[in-house]
């Protein structure tokens, strides 16, 4: 897989996502599917996404005990999505688990990325909170590490981080980065922003868009502009 842009459908039904989809006649995008959709509506949706012709990140970000990551990799992989995530938090065991768990018996499995720190969390939460008394960047990038020694695809991370994880593990593991908006549109709650063209020059694999793409006033060419940017 090369350089994609990747539609977050931040949506709480599948009629809302399936009315947005319909729009894209020409080119499928690569999808997001998170919490909150497939919590709402179960695995069909991302059958009935795939078998529309979409390529599907599945985002459930898991975290637990080894073995019960593997057994829940395990069902998740006969679903067939490109790309899944775990917290890399979850330890290298707990990554290798899901790695074993994902692997179906002709070797073939998604791509698996882990989230190292949430871009929700700050310095000061992160020593207040998770007692981890490191400079964030380094936490990031020894997480990412740990990612890559698991045998993993690459990881979740900021564009602003994006060089640095391809210097630390890297230029073919995978940066997947969200936090991306067009140079003259509002941030939102995203803080560390990028446009698609400068997130292309940090060397990012994928970016993830969502609301810049889903809340336009015209989706389909808010996302071609996004695929004109970024991947050129
Ligand atoms: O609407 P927006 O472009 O901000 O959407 C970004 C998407 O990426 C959302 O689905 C959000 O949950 C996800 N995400 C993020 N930051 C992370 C991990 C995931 O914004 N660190």
């Amino acid at each position: 897989m090369g350089k994609d842009v990747i539609v977050a459908c931040d949506f709480a039904s599948k009629a809302q996502t399936l009315e947005f989809l319909d729009q894209f006649t020409d080119r499928k995008p690569f999808v997001k599917i998170g919490m909150e959709l497939f919590y709402a509506e179960g695995p069909d949706i991302v059958r009935e996404i795939k078998a529309r012709g979409h390529k599907i990140f599945l985002d459930l970000k898991l975290h637990d005990i080894p073995n019960t990551v593997k057994s829940a990799m395990a069902v998740l992989t006969g679903l067939g999505v490109d790309i899944i995530n775990v917290h890399a938090a979850g330890t290298k065991r707990m990554m290798e688990a899901a790695l074993k768990g994902l692997t179906r018996p002709d070797g073939t499995r998604p791509l698996l990325i882990a989230v190292t720190q949430l871009t929700s969390t700050d310095q000061q939460a992160m020593e207040e909170d998770l007692w981890i008394d490191k400079p964030l960047p380094e936490v990031v990038m020894h997480y990412a590490k740990c990612a890559e020694d698991a045998g993993l695809d690459g990881v979740v991370c900021s564009p602003l981080e994006a060089k640095a994880v391809h210097e630390t593990c890297g230029a073919q593991f995978l940066t997947v980065t969200p936090g991306v908006r067009f140079a003259e549109s509002a941030a939102g709650d995203q803080k560390r922003i990028m446009t698609p063209q400068q997130a292309k020059i940090e060397g990012c694999d994928y970016i993830v868009v969502g609301r810049p793409i889903t809340r336009a006033e015209d989706p389909v060419a808010a996302y071609e502009r996004c695929c004109r940017e970024f991947i050129g």
